[in-house]
């Protein structure tokens, strides 16, 4: 078996995806994984709404007045430490990671991104790629490094517009492409780790 802590600032349906797909996901060919934490810089959000209820434990990331994100990302490592997870997997959190924690976990943080980088980086990808004049559209998953959305790329999953959508069109789309692609890479990475353990 493999860990995952996820990393959610907000609605958190990508972490609701992943977490589905990870209890449904152990069959006779494939070990079971665990969703081991929800870390989150956010006391209130959906995300953190539905780990309480699912009962997964909740790392809170407090980025406190006068407190560097390097020391954020100190305490979270000693909060992380008991969780032992294998996989950190960044699913809308809104922070940037500094190599503190990038460092401690190298090549094993992973993000997902809404839009064809690198093209529309940063918090807006959708609004960006939905106003400029792009005939593919699409998501990006990839390894997280010291860049804003600038590590190296997993996957891509694309498809053409009309035009004629609507912008909420455009993300539900786009949120459909990122619930049908995050879980399976996330548990075929965590199929991975597992092998290698
Ligand atoms: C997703 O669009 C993801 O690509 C981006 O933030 C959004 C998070 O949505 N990084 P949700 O909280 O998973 O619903």
């Amino acid at each position: 078996m493999s860990r995952v802590a996820v990393f959610a600032s907000g609605t958190g349906s990508n972490f609701k995806a992943i977490h589905s797909h990870l209890l449904a996901y152990p069959d006779a060919a494939r070990p079971a994984h665990q969703l081991c934490c929800l870390v989150s810089d956010k006391p209130v959000c959906g995300a953190v709404a539905w780990a309480r209820e699912m009962g997964i434990p909740v790392v809170p990331m407090t980025y406190a007045k006068g407190l560097s994100r390097e020391s954020v990302e100190q305490i979270l490592l000693d909060e992380l430490r008991p969780f032992q997870p294998d996989l950190l997997v960044l699913a809308g959190f809104m922070r940037l990671l500094t190599p503190v924690l990038i460092d401690a976990y190298a090549g094993r943080i992973i993000n997902i991104h809404p839009a064809l980088l690198p093209r529309h980086p940063g918090a807006h990808g959708i609004a960006d790629s939905y106003a400029s004049g792009d005939r593919l559209l699409g998501i990006t998953i990839h390894h997280v490094d010291y860049g804003v959305d600038t590590g190296r790329i997993i996957v891509q999953k694309s498809f053409e517009r009309t035009g004629r959508e609507s912008l909420e069109e455009i993300e539900k789309h786009l949120h459909e492409l990122e619930h049908a692609t995050y879980p399976i890479l996330v548990a075929s990475m965590l199929d991975t780790l597992h092998a290698q353990s």
